[in-house]
């Protein structure tokens, strides 16, 4: 099985979970794409649900195959968000934000009753930290910022390279207009204090920690899909 059929796999499992009439965030990113795609044959088959989407790249996907989908404020509170990761360990604490969309998946993913992460068994880790940590910043002082980080991480004692996203030529720009660093600090043995450190910033408006946050993993790998409870 390669890794595309192993997220179909944890997608196809995920659909389980839905149920007529929810309201459903739905992530972002290559395995949540799947998703999308076996909800989409879901709902021409009669499934009703409203899609809460957490990026314009996961609305235009819906929207081609015919997902309803409403804004966040028209559907403040959701029954279940289901999303990727780039990483996560046995306590079900994520990393996530390596497709860009890491602050509205984290305000979707708090706006919803449980959250379900989906990912082929790559993405399953001992300790987090192989995937550098995406950080999004305002740009304005993102200079400042990016110095703020590195100081809050060696408090910890923690260092590496805070590069910021580029996407080609230019400096990659989150769909609410933000930019991301892309932190290396390799393993991140406390995580909680990491994000107590990064949130205490002024120019930090999220970072891609998800802690206590989803409820339920799928994780498929070549003997098929099974779940990871926090
Ligand atoms: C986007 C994310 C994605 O969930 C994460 O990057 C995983 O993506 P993929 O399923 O393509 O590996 O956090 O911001």
């Amino acid at each position: 099985m390669d890794a595309r059929e192993m997220k179909v796999k944890a997608a196809e499992a995920a659909l389980a979970h839905v149920e007529d009439g929810m309201r459903l965030g739905i992530g972002t990113g290559s395995t949540a794409d799947e998703f999308v795609r076996l909800l989409a044959e879901k709902v021409h088959g009669g499934l009703r649900i409203q899609g809460v989407p957490t990026s314009e790249r996961t609305a235009r996907l819906c929207v081609e195959l015919g997902i309803p989908l409403k804004s966040l404020d028209e559907l403040p509170e959701l029954d279940l968000t289901i999303d990727g990761a780039d990483e996560l360990d046995a306590d079900l604490t994520l990393v996530k934000g390596g497709g860009g969309a890491l602050l509205r998946e984290k305000i979707v993913a708090a706006a919803s009753a449980r959250m379900l992460v989906i990912a082929d068994e790559s993405k399953l880790v001992n300790t987090l930290g192989a995937f550098p940590l995406p950080i999004e910043v305002n740009p304005f002082g993102h200079k400042a910022t990016r110095i703020a980080i590195e100081k809050a991480a060696s408090r910890l004692g923690l260092s590496g390279e805070v590069k910021l996203r580029r996407g080609g030529e230019d400096v990659f720009t989150t769909d609410g207009g933000h930019y991301i660093f892309d932190a290396s600090f390799g393993r991140i043995p406390d995580a909680e204090a990491l994000s107590g450190e990064l949130n205490s910033i002024p120019g930090v408006l999220e970072h891609g920690l998800f802690i206590h946050m989803a409820s339920l993993a799928i994780i498929a790998g070549e003997a098929g899909a099974w779940t990871l409870k926090a």
